[in-house]
């Protein structure tokens, strides 16, 4: 089964003073999903824990308790679940379910001051709570896909994402299954990183794939290529190790190689870790335009290694900072790349089709696209996002000085070129274009005059 939450009920299990129910309803609110606390309810259906725990005994109450997972579970959309502590101890249960299971991990101690005092019956006395912790601490790793510590780590879980410095060399593990293995990555990636990764990868390896770099690879021919030289079966895993253009075509290819076999992203540049390795959106270039042709295929993981990053060039590292800034104001607040990963996968896990606040992503798009089209497609993506943002910010009534860091300059272009290239992308409805914007309570989509928009696309034209 994939490794992430599309679909599929999010449990979260863990012990006592975990914080399942603070993260599950901060998780529940970003997912845009409903929230159970299985404690809670329990206590709504049947009076307080305590008790049930002192007139019926602990097995009457994991009998009731089961019982709520497996009803909440049938009954609802996809939904976070606060798995009780103990429930855990049903393991059979979480699978039956057919959730993705997530183990909110916490020390000790930190989770014996957040108890203690409270009325739960197995807190009161330290010995048995920290007897009990070491106790359950190994069923909870048995029985999680995966392991979190925050919202992001829980938000990136629910999407399949594997954050860690030095994740590469743990590659091996992180790729679910034992199946063979097809390794992808470009010319310049595989000669920097892919020895590591195929140390890592080991005798799983079946074939290795080599793609021309950059946009290059956004080819049919190229994709044709690869189809060709696949052996994978259907059991089999294709990974692909590189930036957006290598995670796109490898992706793609893994949608189609017969009609689907299961990919694993690794993206090695700022783009790819904020952006283009999460979602499942994958895709090649035609003679009509970039990303005409694709598929959603979600990665079954996604490893974000940091640590690639640091052979990636000042260019390279600057067109990934536009959109991580891009990110940021989406999000309102500063965040590092493992923050900027989870706000795009809660996105993409809320509306994996690109229908409705996905389309959040494309803040400053429509008049970078423009501008990429005008310049012949010779201005680097970042480049003309920096500029695309400038736009958006004014219109948006705010200082677009908070873009210093990216330093857009006005590009020369032909400003008709542009013009018409940003009303191929955008349809007019009544003389207006609808645009992404920055509201007072966070992203918008909202129309603006035509007219508006064409001045706010010349102040990006010298
Ligand atoms: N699918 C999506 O959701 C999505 C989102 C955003 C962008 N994209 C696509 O991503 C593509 C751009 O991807 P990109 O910006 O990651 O660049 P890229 O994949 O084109 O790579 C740029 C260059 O950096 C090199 N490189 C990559 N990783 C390196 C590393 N760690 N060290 C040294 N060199 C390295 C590559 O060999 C290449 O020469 C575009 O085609 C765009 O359409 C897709």
């Amino acid at each position: 089964m994939a490794l992430n939450a599309l679909g599929r009920h999010i449990a979260l299990v863990g012990y006592m003073g975990a914080g399942k129910t603070t993260l599950g309803a901060q998780l529940a609110a970003r997912l845009d999903r409903p929230f159970y606390d299985v404690d809670r309810e329990v206590e709504e259906a049947h009076g307080a824990i305590w008790d049930l725990f002192a007139e019926r005994g602990e097995e009457a109450f994991r009998a009731i308790e089961a019982d709520f997972v497996r009803d909440v579970c049938h009954r609802t959309s996809p939904a976070v679940v606060a798995v009780g502590g103990g429930a855990v101890e049903t393991r059979g249960l979480l699978r039956e379910t057919g959730a993705l299971c997530v183990f909110l991990d916490v020390d000790v101690d930190t989770a014996w001051q957040r108890v203690q005092g409270s009325p739960r019956p197995l807190a009161a006395e330290e010995t048995e709570f920290r007897n009990r912790f070491e106790r359950r601490a190994p069923l909870y790793r048995e029985v999680a896909d995966a392991v979190a510590h925050d919202l992001d780590g829980v938000t990136l879980a629910a999407a399949g994402i594997h954050h860690e410095l030095g994740a590469l060399d743990r590659l091996g593990e992180l790729v679910p299954g034992d199946g063979p293995l097809a390794l992808v990555a470009d010319s310049t990636v595989m000669g920097i990183h892919g020895p590591r990764a195929q140390e890592a990868l080991g005798d799983r390896i079946e074939s290795i794939h080599e793609l021309p770099p950059g946009e290059e690879a956004k080819q049919l021919r190229v994709v044709e290529h690869l189809w060709s030289e696949l052996t994978l079966d259907r059991g089999g895993t294709l990974v692909a190790l590189g930036g957006g253009s290598v995670t796109d075509t490898a992706g793609f290819a893994a949608a189609t190689y017969l009609r689907g076999v299961p990919w694993v992203a690794v993206p090695t540049t700022l783009v790819g870790q904020v952006d283009a390795g999460i979602g499942g959106k994958t895709g090649i270039d035609v003679p009509q335009g970039k990303n005409l042709a694709g598929a959603f295929h979600w990665p079954s993981r996604v490893v974000i290694d940091e640590a690639l990053l640091e052979t990636l060039s000042e260019r390279e590292r600057r067109q990934g900072l536009a959109e991580l800034v891009k990110t940021r104001l989406l999000a309102g607040t500063d965040l590092d790349v493992r923050a900027a990963a989870a706000y795009k996968a809660a996105l993409c896990l809320r509306d994996p089709h690109d229908r409705g606040v996905r389309q959040w992503l494309n803040l400053g798009h429509t008049f970078a696209h423009a501008l990429e089209a005008a310049a012949g497609f010779d201005l680097p993506h970042g480049d003309a996002v920096a500029l695309g943002l400038v736009a958006a910010l004014r219109l948006s009534g705010r200082d677009p000085s908070l873009l210093d860091e990216l330093d857009p300059q006005p590009v020369a272009v032909d400003r008709d070129r542009a013009w018409e290239a940003l009303l191929r992308d955008k349809k007019r409805t009544g003389g207006a274009i609808n645009l992404v914007l920055l509201g007072d309570d966070g992203p918008v989509v909202e129309p603006r005059p035509s007219d508006v928009v064409r001045a706010a696309l010349d102040t990006l034209i010298r």
